[in-house]
């Protein structure tokens, strides 16, 4: 029987913050032995085309991936691609997620994005029993959710929305008359508006810019249902497992409220979860991405600055300001530092220098000498905290520079021939809009030079002036080398 995913598709994407690299990374830092990224099996529930599952299997060659999707027309797009991939490690199987059963085996890592908050009762107990049943003793599980107390204020928009639905049936006519009412509240509803009319402006803004299919599927679908961190966490636990972190750290760390608010909630909330809870409350946490492992898995209470000597670091941070001698840093989801500490500078400095290369411990130590080892790790430690560094325990491969016959990803070329959404090699996705950027990304197989680009392009810029077409084309090929499109 067709499912709503079948009436109205969900592009699946890449999502860094499932890829086995961050779940070993977490894993490793909390005192697990994880196994290899390298060489893993990975189960993604709810996978619908492959979106996520095919750039990881496309990366790894060696591990195993297996995904499953109740929506027999996305697992049919993600086959498509997987043939055009000659890919050999991957499956994707329409079917039940309540059909999985320890039959299908163990799997070092599991990943349920965007499922869990969507489906029915039954099913979430079965994601969770999936989670144990099927996770080997090493393994991490992945479960992104819908959090409360920030769902209070979702369930509330949404409620308001199926009122004005009510009745309909068609996708499109739903989504539609949803987006009439968001758009109605907008418009009697001033701009500088504040109390709740200020906040209902922010919310509703932020619905009339998602993708409509997105908005089917999310807030207008059947099930939509938000839980507390800790009840998450109970259910889990009586499944056996435990909590092991976010999958973004930082979300997990206090410092950012200051020392007095830190230290209250330490005095309210040891264990972790309790502390976490109180953290959603202060954020009005409103999505989570937790990560669990076996209630047998021994765990550090915080990670080890010692672990990371062994991992690799990246930060896409840029340094914004530069004053006597203190330098300020700024990452992404306005993440900031400001320090004048000669080695957290110059580790700053190395790793956003080098964005998007991950840079190995060892090789940032020789850096500032092994003297200040140590010290350097627990600078990158606290940094990790903050948001402003990426830590991995493998490296993804791309290259730095374009090459003299330039390679852009498989997968990126076969996306770049049907629209802009294309999967870099750090597992995100960058949106090319420009006609020449896409054209540019399906010729880089390899076989054609700068002359050879050039001369394919030249129609897409008629009335460019050589010297400035021929710019345009060098800046494109550091851009995508830059945005970790390129394997050569
Ligand atoms: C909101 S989408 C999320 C897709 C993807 N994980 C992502 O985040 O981009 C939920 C997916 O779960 C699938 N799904 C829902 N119930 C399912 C079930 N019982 N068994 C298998 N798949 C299911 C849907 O078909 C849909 O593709």
């Amino acid at each position: 029987m067709p499912t709503p995913y079948d009436q109205v598709l969900y592009t699946g994407a890449p999502f860094p913050q499932t890829h086995p690299d961050r779940l070993a990374t977490l894993a490793h830092l909390f005192g697990m032995k994880p196994a290899a990224v390298e060489h893993c099996r990975v189960l993604e529930l709810g996978c619908t085309d492959g979106g996520n599952l095919i750039p990881m299997a496309l990366a790894l060659p060696e591990s195993d991936f297996v995904g499953i999707d109740l929506s027999e027309r996305a697992v049919e797009a993600g086959e498509r691609i997987i043939r055009d991939l000659k890919l050999t490690n991957i499956e994707l199987r329409a079917g039940d997620i309540m059909d999985v059963d320890s039959a299908w085996g163990q799997f070092d890592f599991i990943i349920a994005h965007g499922v869990f908050s969507w489906v029915p009762a039954p099913v979430r107990e079965q994601i969770l029993r999936i989670s144990k049943q099927n996770l080997a003793p090493q393994g991490v599980s992945y479960i992104s959710y819908n959090a409360q107390p920030g769902g209070h204020l979702r369930t509330m928009i949404r409620d308001m929305m199926l009122f004005h639905a009510r009745g309909l049936v068609d996708p499109a006519e739903r989504v539609a008359r949803a987006r009439e009412l968001i758009a109605f509240l907008v418009a009697h509803t001033p701009d500088c508006a504040d109390g709740y009319r200020g906040f209902l402006r922010k919310e509703l803004e932020g619905i009339l810019e998602r993708d409509p299919n997105v908005l089917f599927h999310d807030e207008l679908s059947e099930v939509w249902q938000p839980v507390f961190f800790h009840q998450f966490v109970s259910q889990a636990a009586a499944h056996g497992l435990q909590y092991l972190s976010e999958a973004a750290y930082s979300d997990t760390q206090d410092k950012a409220f200051g020392d007095s608010a830190a230290e209250t909630l330490r005095s309210w909330g040891e264990p972790r979860v309790v502390r976490e809870q109180y953290l959603d409350f202060l954020k009005c946490r409103r999505f989570r991405q937790t990560l669990l492992c076996h209630d047998r898995a021994r765990l550090n209470a915080e990670p080890a600055s010692a672990a990371i000597e062994t991992l690799y670091a990246s930060s896409s941070a840029t340094m914004t300001a530069a004053e006597n001698g203190v330098k300020t840093f700024e990452g992404e989801r306005g993440s900031s530092v400001k320090t004048s500490h000669p080695v957290a500078t110059s580790t700053l400095e190395r790793l956003t220098g080098s964005w998007p290369r991950a840079i190995h411990f060892d090789e940032l130590a020789g850096h500032v000498g092994p003297e200040h080892r140590h010290e350097q790790a627990d600078i990158l430690l606290a940094l990790f905290g903050a948001g402003l560094v990426q830590l991995h325990i493998w490296r993804a491969g791309f290259a730095a520079v374009p090459g003299e016959y330039p390679v852009a990803s498989p997968l990126a070329r076969l996306q770049a021939e049907a629209g802009s959404a294309l999967t870099t090699l750090r597992h995100t996705t960058i949106d090319a809009k420009g006609p020449l950027e896409r054209r540019l990304i399906t010729l880089l197989d390899g076989t054609h030079d700068r002359a050879d680009l050039e001369r394919e392009l030249r129609p897409l810029r008629p009335d460019s002036a050589a010297e400035a077409f021929r710019e345009e084309v060098a800046n494109n090929l550091l851009k995508a080398a830059h945005l970790a499109l390129l394997t050569g």
